[in-house]
């Protein structure tokens, strides 16, 4: 359970982007807030606080598609920890009692919102709420983990939220930039996350003919030759969980793997049909699952976008890297001058950008801002160059990089970043809410301030 006077991570949401700006800018420089979330209309607010780890909701009272009465309905089952804060132009006692008798916990009026005063009422509303929370943990006594089924509030979760399914792919068609290198160590790092260790963690490996994860999870090929996901072919869709279990691979720490086929000719036959009906199956057994994209846009690819939560768009430092991932993005993006293009703002939504320097720095190295400005999509993480990466991969140990120096500075970023997807590591990561640097939100990081 977060601790009184740890950090608030905030979501903000206006179809208005220019107050949107300003009250990112006044919130994020409270010494005790972090905006880590932000959205444009009510439903994609909704999708990503059930998602992220968002410990209080500001938004405007009427988006254009749902009000923040609305909003503290849907995300009473899904995320019933987060506090809900509104702001208005028409602030009339009516709208008043209404949003405070549904829940809303205080209404702001927007002429005169003051970044400093509201800011200073949501720290004082979450902590008095972890307050609360902490005294029914105390009371009640501690649930053991993993004692139930998916979906089964566990541990201390079990007072403030279920945990939620995510599925997150790797993603960017060029290669080398680090795709399988962190679908690996984050798949692996939720895993270690006391509150996700009870949990099942499946990898998924897409990129076939490749075949990254097995190698770098130090798994030989003679298990991958006859456990891949080539034999799912043969499956019905109602399998039971002892043979889907039979069709994976043991990983480290107990994540479980569905390899790629390493014969290309198997490879071939990986359809989106096939793609489709894995993760349908995989979805019935697995709270978190982790697919490593490949280097292209195969049809695998285009069924695990569908079913992804999280699109991590990968690049490195360097321009071609960033210049795929823009193409990509603009591929999704509507065109205005061309308006019969199919709608693709659900898959758009759920694309974040990590930068990862896979190689060591040189003096072309792209800026994180320029690369956020070319790529044009919330910045979720940055993961430094490090060498416990080749350590882990070609060394003796056998093990992956997180498991291996879980403190190295590779491994906190990867845990930053599995709290900023499913909240792994919400009690903050060491390095990181321990320092009480000014927070920054995903504008100024994706602005490079
Ligand atoms: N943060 C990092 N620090 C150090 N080395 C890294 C880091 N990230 C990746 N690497 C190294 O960079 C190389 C490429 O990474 P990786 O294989 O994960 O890329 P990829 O995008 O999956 O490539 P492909 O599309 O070819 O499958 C590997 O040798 C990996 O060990
Ligand atoms: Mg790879």
């Amino acid at each position: 359970m977060k601790t009184e006077g740890s950090t608030v991570h905030l979501a903000i949401a206006d179809h208005d982007m220019e107050w949107m700006m300003q009250a990112l800018q006044g919130l994020n420089s409270h010494k005790q807030i972090k905006v880590t979330v932000f959205a444009n209309t009510g439903r994609d607010l909704v999708e990503r606080v059930a998602s992220m780890d968002v410990d209080a909701v500001l938004m405007e009272y009427s988006m254009p598609d749902m009000t923040a009465v609305e909003v503290v309905k849907k995300l009473a089952e899904d995320s019933p920890g987060t506090l809900i804060f509104a702001v208005t132009n028409s602030l009339t006692e009516q709208l008043l009692r209404t949003a405070k008798s549904a829940g809303v916990k205080e209404v702001f009026f927007k002429p005169n919102f003051s970044p400093a005063e509201a800011g200073n009422r949501i720290v004082a509303e979450v902590d008095a709420f972890r307050r609360e929370l902490s005294l029914a943990a105390q009371k009640h006594g501690r649930i053991e983990k993993g004692t139930g089924p998916i979906g089964v509030k566990i541990q201390k979760e079990y007072v403030t939220r279920t945990l939620k399914q995510v599925v997150v792919l790797t993603h960017n068609i060029k290669g080398g930039v680090g795709k399988s290198t962190i679908a690996v160590n984050l798949a692996a790092a939720i895993k270690m996350s006391p509150y996700y260790s009870g949990q099942r963690v499946c990898l998924v490996d897409f990129d076939c003919g490749g075949a990254n994860v097995a190698t770098y999870c130090h798994i030989n090929d003679n298990a991958t030759y006859n456990r891949n996901i080539y034999n799912w072919l043969s499956v019905s869709p109602d399998v039971s969980a002892r043979e889907v279990e039979e069709m994976l691979i043991k990983g480290p720490q107990g994540i479980m793997i569905a390899a790629a086929p390493i014969n290309l000719a198997h490879a071939e036959k990986i359809s989106y049909d096939l793609a489709d009906k894995i993760l349908k199956i995989l979805k019935n057994y697995f709270t978190v699952i982790v697919i490593d994209g490949a280097p292209n846009l195969s049809a695998p690819i285009d069924s695990a976008m569908l079913h992804a939560t999280h699109i991590l768009l990968v690049a490195n430092a360097e321009g071609q890297s960033v210049r795929q991932l823009a193409k990509t993005v603009a591929l999704f993006s509507p065109e205005p001058d061309f308006p019969e293009k199919p709608d693709m703002s659900h898959i758009l939504n759920k694309m974040f950008l990590v930068v990862n320097y896979a190689q060591a720095p040189t003096e072309y190295d792209l800026k994180k801002a320029d690369i956020a400005s070319v790529v044009g999509r919330p910045l979720i993480a940055e993961i430094p160059y490090d060498k416990t990466v080749r350590k882990a991969l070609h060394g003796p140990y056998e093990k992956v990089a997180v498991e291996l120096d879980p403190g190295s500075d590779f491994s906190l970023a990867i845990k930053k970043l599995s709290n900023d997807i499913c909240g792994a590591y919400p009690d903050g990561i060491r390095g990181e809410d321990d320092e009480k640097k000014p927070s920054k939100g995903l504008f100024s990081r994706l602005l490079g301030r």
